[in-house]
């Protein structure tokens, strides 16, 4: 097999923030673009897919688990690492990943990837990434922020991370949780250049009732 023809998967970190929801959206867009995807599920994660969604996510069964987490049985495309696996593929450089989406971030994750604690296999796969200068998305859940974590966060920005606070726009339209989740998904891969059809892109135009005005 040579270099074109091998498998390049994004990593996708989940940690333990509120906000599991933004993960399934990314992770089922991903796949719906046709892109393969690594996952890595934080130990603090599996307790807030569980209060979130109720599933108990399990290594040994993560292909049930993640079906009925995500809502498709397609899971042809995603390979699943433990997040205390440091020989998984992500934790090395030489392992063909074309970058790395962390959704959501804790303010734990976004401390420790700044610092390059790589205390797990997230924020390890996190490390190679910046040091291979490939992208990494930092999609933050966390209000208000206190004064470590905006030092954090500068931090990532300057080593070339993009920070996307979990932060939905109105603008699209949306009204549904689904439709301000999906607005988040679509930003983080927008900021990868993945193509998707998540929410409504900004046209220049305002809506009726403000162009009246
Ligand atoms: C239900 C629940 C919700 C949480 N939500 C957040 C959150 O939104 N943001 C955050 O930074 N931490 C949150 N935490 C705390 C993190 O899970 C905790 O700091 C953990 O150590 C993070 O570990 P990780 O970064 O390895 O996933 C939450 C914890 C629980 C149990």
């Amino acid at each position: 097999m040579n270099d074109s023809q091998v498998r390049r998967p994004w990593v996708v970190g989940v940690s333990g923030a509120s906000g599991t929801p933004y993960a399934a959206s990314v992770i089922r867009a991903l796949l719906a673009a046709g892109e393969a995807v690594d996952l890595v599920v934080s130990r603090a994660a599996r307790l807030t897919i569980l209060d979130e969604t109720g599933i108990a996510y399990r290594d040994a069964h993560w292909r049930e688990d993640l079906a009925r987490w995500i809502g498709t049985d397609d899971l042809d495309g995603v390979r699943h690492w433990s997040a205390g696996d440091f020989a998984a593929g992500p934790s090395s450089g030489s392992y063909p990943a074309k970058g790395m989406l962390v959704v959501p971030a804790t303010t734990g994750a976004v401390a420790g990837i700044a610092l390059g604690l790589s205390k797990d296999l997230l924020q390890r796969a996190a490390a190679v990434t910046l040091k291979e200068r490939r992208p990494l998305v930092v999609c933050l859940r966390e209000t208000p922020l206190n004064g470590v974590t905006l030092k954090h966060l500068v931090e990532l920005d300057a080593q070339g991370a993009v920070v996307l606070p979990a932060s939905p726009g109105f603008y699209a339209g949306g009204s549904t949780a689904r439709e301000l989740v999906d607005f988040v998904a679509g930003r983080v891969l927008d900021a990868v250049g993945v193509p998707h059809a998540l929410y409504r892109r900004w046209d220049g135009e305002l809506g009726a009732a403000a162009k009246a005005e």
